[in-house]
């Protein structure tokens, strides 16, 4: 500020009175100048580098022996169920037996197959991992890290002119005359089940049932590691964010902003539905660029990949000079209500349908019922949604090493959108615990996410 009280300038100093405003204007000139240098970069590139030291650089990935004990386990179902093989296609399943997924190995028209076999040997089962791969592209294929440390792979190269199908039968190790079974990736392509099926005339080749996917389900120790890295970092950075906003920010900005922070914190493939005022109410946006206004809540629902494992966060937040109305206050608080009662009865033994529907309940009883229009949660891991789902009517039961996200919402078109979503898995104990424990957990108030 100038000094006002200098004194106004009178007619008896017409010079020193032109020379003041020149100062005055140059001062304002290269004022200007600097904090507009200063306000483009303060709201978009403030720095996160900090949030890279937290937990992304030490954390472990998953050994070699860790994918051993998968196949193991695999090869060991298959056997109790009499199924002569399991087969993947790179992706999230083949990602979790042998470490490779699409970003390993993009999909094509020509199969590139993981066939996993029970196979005796010292009268004990063992998996016996086949990979079945274009002849053309063996070289590239075997370049991919397939952790398979006690045994050999046995690799398939198909030529163009082979059917890729009927060569992949020869590796099954109990290719069933009297009618076998075989289970498939149920994310498997339609095209690949039915040239098995064709090769296979006597098997009834099967999407993976309940024991299978299990396997996945169950997060190890060095996995919940992962995942609480991922979701304690995410959800920093989204408080680091929180910080810089202001009235008038765009969602544009916002959540460019959160992207470069999940990526300073060391996670890759971040990003964030990034929704202000009543663009909340439509939970997966509304294609509109807002500017966040006083009267708004801000709605962040993040994702990011660390080591092959996903987060997801949902925080609803005000700025300390926002002016929330009060039945839009009173929302926020019912949803964290409800956010807390999940959490505190989902434990082991509990169906996942019948969580679902306890916060329904809670909501319907808070007369919001109507505006919780999604499910309340899924399953957390390689996959950003997952089974098991917290899902009305699902009978699954909720197991030790489970991991969900607890995300109850209201929506009121035209009005105001609220979602908390915080994610946590099932101890030894059977109990259910934050994956952002460490950071504390769920928010306290839309000013303290
Ligand atoms: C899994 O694949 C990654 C590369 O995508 C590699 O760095 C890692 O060493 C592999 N894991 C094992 C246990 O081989
Ligand atoms: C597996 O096959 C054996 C013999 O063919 C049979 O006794 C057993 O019940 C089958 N088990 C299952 C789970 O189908």
């Amino acid at each position: 500020m100038t000094n006002e009280k200098s004194g106004p300038a009178t007619p008896r100093q017409p010079q020193a009175q032109s020379h003041w405003r020149r100062v005055v204007a140059v001062v304002l000139l290269v004022y200007l100048a600097f904090s507009s240098l200063s306000l483009s970069s303060h709201p978009t590139s403030p720095d996160y580098s900090h949030l890279a030291d937290y937990c992304t650089s030490s954390v472990s990935p998953i050994s070699a022996n860790e994918y051993s004990a998968r196949q193991e386990s695999l090869g060991s179902v298959l056997h109790s169920l009499n199924a002569s093989a399991y087969i993947a296609e790179p992706g999230p399943n083949a990602f979790f037996f042998a470490n490779v997924s699409t970003t390993q190995w993009f999909l094509s028209e020509r199969p590139l197959l993981f066939i996993i076999s029970p196979e005796f040997i010292d009268e004990e089962i063992h998996p016996k991992l086949s990979v079945l791969a274009p002849k053309f592209e063996a070289t590239r294929a075997k370049l991919l890290p397939i952790p398979f440390p006690k045994h050999k792979i046995n690799w398939i190269e198909w030529p163009e002119e082979a059917n890729p199908y009927e060569l992949s039968c020869y590796c099954i190790i109990r290719p069933t005359e009297e009618g076998g079974k075989v289970f498939v990736d149920g994310a498997m392509r339609h095209f690949i089940v039915d040239g098995l099926q064709k090769a296979l005339p006597e098997s009834t080749v099967l999407a993976a049932p309940a024991e299978v996917k299990q396997l996945r389900e169950k997060k190890s120790k060095a996995e919940l590691e992962i995942l609480k890295c991922a979701h304690e970092t995410t959800l920093l950075s989204i408080r680091e964010v929180h910080k810089h906003l202001y009235i008038g920010i765009r969602e544009s900005e916002a959540r460019k902003m959160m992207a470069s922070a999940l990526t300073a914190a060391g996670l890759t493939d971040g990003g964030c539905l990034t929704l202000f005022g009543e663009n909340a109410a439509l939970p997966h946006g509304s294609g509109s660029d807002r500017v966040l206004t006083q009267g708004d809540f801000a709605l962040f629902d993040c994702t990011a990949s660390l080591l092959g494992y996903r987060s997801d966060i949902t925080r609803t937040v005000a700025l300390p000079d926002t002016i929330i109305p009060e039945d839009h206050l009173t929302i926020w608080m019912r949803v964290r209500t409800v956010q807390d009662l999940v959490y505190a009865s989902a434990k082991e033994g509990v169906l996942t349908g019948d969580l679902d529907q306890l916060a329904r309940k809670a909501l319907t009883d808070g007369r919001y019922g109507q505006y919780f229009t999604h499910r309340l949660g899924h399953g957390i891991g390689i996959e950003g949604h997952e089974s098991p789902y917290l899902v009305g009517g699902s009978k699954d039961v909720i197991k030790t090493g489970n991991a969900f996200s607890n995300e109850p919402g209201v929506y009121i078109e035209g009005k105001v959108g609220v979602r908390l979503e915080d994610c946590f898995y099932i101890d030894e104990d059977g109990k259910a615990v934050f994956l952002t424990q460490g950071v504390g957990g769920m928010a306290s108030s839309p000013l303290r996410p």
